[in-house]
């Protein structure tokens, strides 16, 4: 009988902590390494979050709370959903867990049954894939090209619904592309899906806050109010906080399904951290300027990163809407070889090779499901990722 469950051998460990360790580890040997894999701000949190906090330290706050969120962050979440989405939502209709991922999670693991299928646009946020496997289903993947701004069309999502699909998993703007979709392109999408009553909608917003430009963020049951009923919409404060560490996530959706992911939490991890729920309280009702003042710093690195790897011939590197991510691809370099003599013949090989000769830690786009490209985070300092870029052209300068 073997020990390991076989569930577990159907799932990954996720590729993007993978990276982030290698490069930790180069580091402590005394490399030279800038890691551009983690996908957190590097930002602090803001004061006025910590305050709370401690003050709910003070105030011994510190017990057991009701298992999907205490109503104050319940109350708040409602007030963020009616402000930004104009979304309503009672507090009955909302639950918060450890972080958006398990949010996601219980929704999985809440709904799905063998031989459901799950939607996920390619590339994807890595965990998408491994927690439905997890959960028992079976996802489907719809790639969007990068000719597409790494975007899906109605036509896409339209070639994979099937009987037995179940959830739709949508992510705007993506982890990992940054693509940001338009609310004419998202009612493109919510059209097919008003076709198909029997398909849900799982909605990651958590890089809501995070866009540039004229870009406008929107979600599906904003779009199509009709959606309303089978839609989670899910979001955190991780990203437009800076709260990585903090572990909140929430969603908002039918109260069927809220009180059946309250169930599978029930059993698992029970509350989210009672102190970290008090410091979200603070973050969705206390002043929002400063997300303005991070984005601006976003944005500038955003233009940093895409205009010194736009000079790079054989490098495609699409302007992204939001999110703190880009994903050039690398079509045009596959099949040359490095100045160590590595044959570039995949982005795993591509990203293993910048490593190895420069020092910078990039996740190969094999990881989100679409390749050949890489992924960058560039939540980091300008002179970081400057020099990172000034590398990475050296390197491909060197390719024959
Ligand atoms: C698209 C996306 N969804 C969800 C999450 C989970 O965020 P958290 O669990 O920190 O709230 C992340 C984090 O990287 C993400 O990129």
């Amino acid at each position: 009988m073997p020990f390991l469950s076989d569930t577990l051998a159907r799932v990954k460990p996720s590729p993007t902590i993978a990276v982030s360790n290698l490069a930790a580890d180069l580091k402590a040997q005394g490399k030279d390494v800038i890691g551009l894999g983690a996908g957190e701000p590097d930002f602090d949190t803001p004061q006025n979050i910590k305050d709370a906090a401690i003050a709910a330290i003070v105030a011994g706050k510190t017990k057991y709370t009701a298992v999907d969120g205490i109503p104050e962050l319940k109350k708040a979440i409602c007030a963020k959903f009616k402000r930004d989405n104009d979304l309503d939502y009672t507090p009955a209709q909302v639950t918060v867990g450890t972080g958006g991922k398990q949010i996601l999670y219980n929704a999985l693991m809440a709904t799905l049954n063998p031989g459901d299928e799950v939607i996920i646009p390619a590339p994807y946020w890595v965990s998408y894939p491994d927690m439905v496997l997890l959960a028992g289903g079976t996802p489907v993947f719809v790639e969007g090209p990068s000719q597409n701004g790494y975007k899906i069309t109605p036509e896409d999502l339209e070639a994979a619904i099937t009987p037995n699909t179940k959830w739709f998993i949508f992510n705007s703007p993506s982890n990992p592309t940054g693509a940001g979709y338009t609310a004419a392109e998202l009612k493109g999408l919510t059209d097919v899906l008003m076709r198909h009553p029997h398909v849900w909608v799982m909605t990651d917003d958590m890089y809501e806050h995070l866009v540039y430009d004229d870009y406008e963020f929107a979600t599906p049951a904003q779009v199509e109010p009709r959606l309303y009923d089978r839609t989670l919409t899910c979001n955190g404060v991780s990203k437009a906080y800076a709260m990585t560490g903090w572990r909140i996530g929430y969603a908002a959706g039918p109260v069927e399904l809220i009180k059946a992911m309250g169930k599978v939490q029930s059993q698992s991890t029970s509350n989210p951290c009672s102190v970290s729920q008090w410091a979200a309280v603070e973050a969705l009702n206390g002043p929002q300027d400063y997300i303005a003042t991070n984005n601006e710093m976003f944005k500038r690195r955003r233009d940093l990163v895409v205009s010194m790897l736009s000079e790079i011939e054989g490098m495609d590197c699409p302007v992204p809407e939001g999110a703190f991510y880009v994903y050039p691809s690398i079509a045009g370099l596959i099949g040359k070889t490095t100045a160590a003599g590595t044959l570039i013949d995949t982005d795993e090989t591509f990203a293993k090779a910048l490593l190895e000769e420069t020092g910078v830690a990039v996740v190969f786009g094999g990881a989100f499901g679409l390749s050949p490209a890489f992924r960058i985070s560039y939540a980091t300092a300008d002179e970081t990722l400057r020099e990172a870029c000034t590398r990475i052209q050296r390197f491909c300068a060197a390719l024959t």
